[in-house]
């Protein structure tokens, strides 16, 4: 991980634990009490506040929009689970036009969160694609215990422990072990609202970037906000690109994209076709850091 070991997490990501939709509902449109609870007063929130979101009395867009708020501060491992609608418009858009080339193209979006950006791609593509959408962590567990939680990740390693109003990020170290028995376990499905109404619970699929392959291969795969050097050292992501190529099928398209401001647009891509065994850069946006690791020209 290059963002700190494990005490650094948890120092940065532990605090207190506030599983309170109305404080979402408080800071939703005030970005300076956002940064005032988030990062001066170390608000956190646990998985719990999924369930409380999903269980409020208010419209489906607005759950959506506070479910969205709510997964997006919790963090996982090396990444946090950050997402929103309308950041990689430019990427999207690039996708369905690539996506003419195929008669049906099967497009998978590898590290999609809550899946609520995802549904921009979906109405950007024409009714005969398909969209996939995959993560490493489509699901997290509970086990409760007097006054708390012990909280695992997809893995089902362990992510973290609530206790009364404190929450430990627990989700850096790297003696964890292997996955815990799903025994006593409840599952929090980490898929929004809005994007299981669309297409059902648990609509998120269960895949590693780095060693998961998904059958049949895809015409098209977007892996946006993950594969990041904030995230991961270049030869990771080289690693998890190449991995990715094995889900494409012979001439298919692997967008690696970024959102951020400090790129033009907002927002930078490489675009990757696989070609035999090798994956080729046929475009490039904006600069995108992971452009250093592959060689060839535009087209
Ligand atoms: C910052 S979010 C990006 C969400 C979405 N793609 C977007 O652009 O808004 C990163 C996501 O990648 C997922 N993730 C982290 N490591 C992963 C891995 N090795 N394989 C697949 N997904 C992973 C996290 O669970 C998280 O949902």
């Amino acid at each position: 991980m290059r963002s700190g070991g494990f005490f650094l997490n948890l120092l940065r990501e532990s605090g207190l634990a506030l599983d309170f939709p109305g404080l979402l509902r408080l800071v939703r449109s005030r970005a300076w009490l956002r940064v005032l609870a988030f990062r001066f007063l170390r608000a956190r929130v646990s998985p719990d506040i999924l369930g409380r979101v999903e269980r409020l009395g208010c419209g489906l867009e607005q759950k959506a929009e506070l479910f969205n708020m709510a997964i997006s501060q919790i963090r996982v491992g090396e990444t946090y689970k950050t997402g929103c609608a309308g950041r990689t418009a430019l990427t999207d858009a690039a996708i369905a036009e690539r996506a003419r080339e195929f008669e049906a193209p099967r497009v998978l979006d590898a590290g999609a969160s809550d899946g609520l950006g995802s549904l921009d791609l979906i109405h950007r593509l024409g009714p005969e694609a398909s969209l996939t959408l995959a993560d490493r962590h489509p699901e997290f567990w509970r086990r409760p215990f007097p006054l708390g939680a012990v909280f695992l990740d997809g893995d089902r390693r362990l992510l973290s422990v609530k206790f009364l109003f404190l929450y430990l990020y627990l989700g850096s170290d790297p003696g964890r072990g292997g996955p815990l028995d799903a025994r006593g376990l409840s599952r929090i499905d980490t898929t929004n609202p809005l994007v299981r109404e669309r297409l059902g619970p648990f609509a998120v699929r269960r895949l590693d970037v780095f060693s998961g392959v998904l059958e049949p291969g895809f015409e098209l795969i977007k892996c946006a906000n993950l594969l990041n050097v904030e995230y991961f050292e270049l030869e990771r992501i080289a690693a998890a690109a190449a991995n990715l190529a094995r889900s494409l099928v012979p001439g298919g398209y692997l967008f690696i994209a970024q959102s951020n401001a400090r790129f033009r647009d907002s927002e930078a891509y490489v675009l990757l076709r696989r070609q035999g065994g090798d994956l080729v850069l046929v475009e490039e946006k904006n600069g995108h850091e992971a452009l250093a690791l592959f060689s060839g020209g535009g087209r």
